[in-house]
């Protein structure tokens, strides 16, 4: 008798709510930054679930963390399904962890059917996709796919830890691991995410189709002025780099998201320095989070952010230096696993829709090496990056769902690949 491979609902929603465990928050959430003991933690339990069915583990030397189970085929490179485990500071508990476990529980249940597929699949949970405790994000994927990481031995956390430490550490706390080189060819990559904005929920869709990602640029503006005294120096004798930094960022959201509906301009992190409440700061420093679905339109708006940050600057006789410190250009996903998906999704009879991802997400990478795709479920009022956020188990499990028929289809046939 053949068995058809099925999600078990249960044991998804149970292992959501154990990996939820791992840096869990006061207020629901998870704090399990790239790298941190949350990190090795959550990476240490999807290990011995891993091995505990027999499934062989690998990591490299970015702690990419891979779960293997083998095809038939033993010479076709293996299809990819997975996501990641790190989170934001005050993170929700399905940002990674949802695509990960849907992973999981899809080798799972391709093991529990006895199924046999062509190809050998992996399951991959990519290290610090968030960039919040180490900047950039999406260092697994991009070093995975062939990026210049020379630069990165020298980065430094928010925490003031060293990230080759970090990693290392990181890498030696699974020793049963085994250590395999960064990069491989691989036949394709799936990535099930929650959608992170409200369409999905407000049309009542079950699953996004994901097309294409919209571009990224991450710019650090540093306003330099003139340290002095809080009570003793007159308006004329100022040279307050705060006054700047608030015109230029009062400026630029009063134009460049008014003005069009698909631009997002972010400023997530202020720091002024020396940072005493009686001096005026001798620097001021934020960050600036840009995104738009079209690269001459980043082009502008980096530009005005540029022209902006300069003349507010000069306006109090203070300096403006701006430096781009990710620069992630759009992309787009391959027809045919397009196709594929929105196929999984007409086979279970399931309400879905074509959508761009406003988020990055490692799968922007992988489409650069091999044919790749995403999909989406709804979350609770759109939110994401906030402990709050919340997916409908039902929704979970449909995405899931698809995500298994998407791979059974794949790894049952080989895929074109430009490898
Ligand atoms: C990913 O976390 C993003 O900021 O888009
Ligand atoms: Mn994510
Ligand atoms: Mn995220």
């Amino acid at each position: 008798m053949t068995l058809v491979p099925k999600i078990d609902g249960e044991r998804l929603l149970g292992r959501l709510d154990a990996f939820a465990r791992i840096g869990s928050t006061p207020a629901g959430g998870v704090n399990r930054q790239a790298f941190s003991v949350e990190d090795r933690a959550a990476r240490r339990l999807l290990a011995e679930l891993a091995l505990g069915r027999g499934f062989q583990v690998f990591q490299d030397g970015m702690a990419n963390l891979f779960i293997r189970r083998w095809g038939l085929d033993a010479a076709q490179p293996p299809l990819l399904i997975g996501s990641h485990l790190d989170s934001q500071p005050t993170g929700g508990r399905f940002d990674g962890a949802l695509g990960t476990l849907s992973a999981f529980e899809a080798l799972e249940a391709l093991e529990d059917a006895r199924a046999q597929t062509l190809m050998s699949i992996e399951v991959v949970a990519w290290s610090n996709e968030e960039g919040s405790r180490f900047a950039p994000g999406v260092m697994g994927s991009m070093a995975f796919t062939g990026a210049d990481i020379s630069a990165w031995n020298s980065i430094i956390g928010s925490d003031g830890a060293p990230l080759s430490e970090e990693i290392e550490a990181t890498i030696a706390a699974l020793p049963e691991a085994k250590l395999r080189p960064i990069g491989m060819p691989i036949s394709g990559y799936i990535e099930l995410h929650i959608e992170q904005g409200p369409s999905l929920e407000k049309e009542r869709t079950s699953i996004g189709v994901v097309t294409a990602v919209q571009g990224t640029r991450w710019l650090e503006v540093s306003i330099q002025g003139s340290a002095g005294h809080a009570g003793t120096t007159g308006l004329a004798y100022r040279r307050d780099p705060m006054v700047a930094a608030v015109a230029a960022m009062h400026s630029l959201q009063a134009t460049i998201m008014p003005h069009d509906t698909s631009a997002r301009l972010t400023v997530g992190r202020i720091a002024a320095k020396p940072g005493s409440i009686n001096a005026i700061p001798q620097t001021v420093t934020f960050t600036v989070d840009l995104r738009h679905p079209r690269p001459e339109r980043l082009d502008a708006m980096e530009a005005e952010l540029r022209r902006v940050c300069a003349a507010e600057a000069k306006a109090q006789n203070c300096m403006a230096t701006i430096s781009l410190s990710f620069d992630m250009p759009g992309a787009a996903f391959s027809p045919e696993m397009i196709e594929t998906i929105e196929e999984a999704a007409r086979r279970l009879d399931l309400r879905h829709k074509q959508m761009i991802s406003g988020a990055f997400h490692d799968a922007l990478f992988l489409a650069r090496v091999a044919p790749a795709a995403m999909i989406f479920v709804p979350c609770r009022d759109g939110l994401s990056h906030n402990e709050s956020e919340f997916v409908e188990p039902a929704d979970a499990i449909c995405g899931a769902r698809v995500l298994l028929e998407a791979t059974v289809m794949l790894a049952r046939s080989r895929l074109k690949t430009n490898l």
